[in-house]
């Protein structure tokens, strides 16, 4: 999809502040400082209109980006943050919970994990979870221009086993910086959100 008009409709924390319209929603999930708001750019060909924090673990709604009037982006706050306090993290855990098992219009998610390090307990667990109810999910392996090309088979496969993929679900691999990977998750959210 070529994006010309992407609109910041809301910051919820609750059903109640969730969009109306109906359109259909993928939503970015990850650890924080993943990459989640760097991809998010990427797709909708900004610099930087996804608020790409400079505290990490501060953002804690589900942010709306409204795209091209027909389906929206859903950036969901990082998890795995350290110094969150147990109660922001059973706040978090709740809403995003309430998010992704009751929501009609959410018709995919994108995972990202870090596609240099083997995906992490909360990776997995995340990834786990979302099969559980069975949720389609494109896990996209990011900041891969920081891996030798010669490397990236080994390192996918490698988070594929993991993470435990499963055949109905994708890998992408993927950069912000080289954008490589950029049209495979275009596809992905295009075959899923079609009306
Ligand atoms: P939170 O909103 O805190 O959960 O973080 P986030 O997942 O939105 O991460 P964000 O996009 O803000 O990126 C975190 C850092 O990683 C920034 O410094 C980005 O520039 C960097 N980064 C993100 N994607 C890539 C990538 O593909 N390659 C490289 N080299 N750096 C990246
Ligand atoms: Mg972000």
């Amino acid at each position: 999809m070529e994006v010309h008009n992407v609109e910041l409709v809301m910051s919820a924390v609750a059903p109640e502040q969730y969009p109306t319209t109906g359109d259909p929603e993928i939503a970015f999930v990850g650890r924080s400082n993943v990459g989640k708001s760097s991809l998010t750019n990427v797709l909708i060909n900004r610099k930087s209109y996804a608020r790409t924090s400079s505290q990490p673990g501060k953002t804690q709604t589900l942010n709306f980006y409204h795209v091209e009037d027909q389906l929206y982006f859903v950036d969901v706050p990082g998890y795995g943050y350290a110094k969150v306090s147990k109660k922001e993290r059973e706040k978090w855990g709740q809403m995003i919970e309430t998010y992704l098992t009751q929501r009609d219009t959410l018709k995919g998610v994108i995972s990202l994990v870090d596609g240099r390090h083997e995906p992490t307990a909360d990776d997995q667990q995340m990834y786990t979870w979302l099969s559980y109810y069975e949720i389609p999910v494109l896990v996209v392996a990011t900041k891969m221009d920081k891996i030798a090309r010669g490397k990236w088979n080994k390192q996918l496969s490698m988070v594929k086993k993991t993470l435990n993929i499963l055949p109905r679900d994708t890998l992408v691999a993927f950069s912000a910086q080289t954008k490589t990977g950029k049209d495979e998750v275009w596809d992905w959210i295009e075959a899923h959100t079609i009306r």
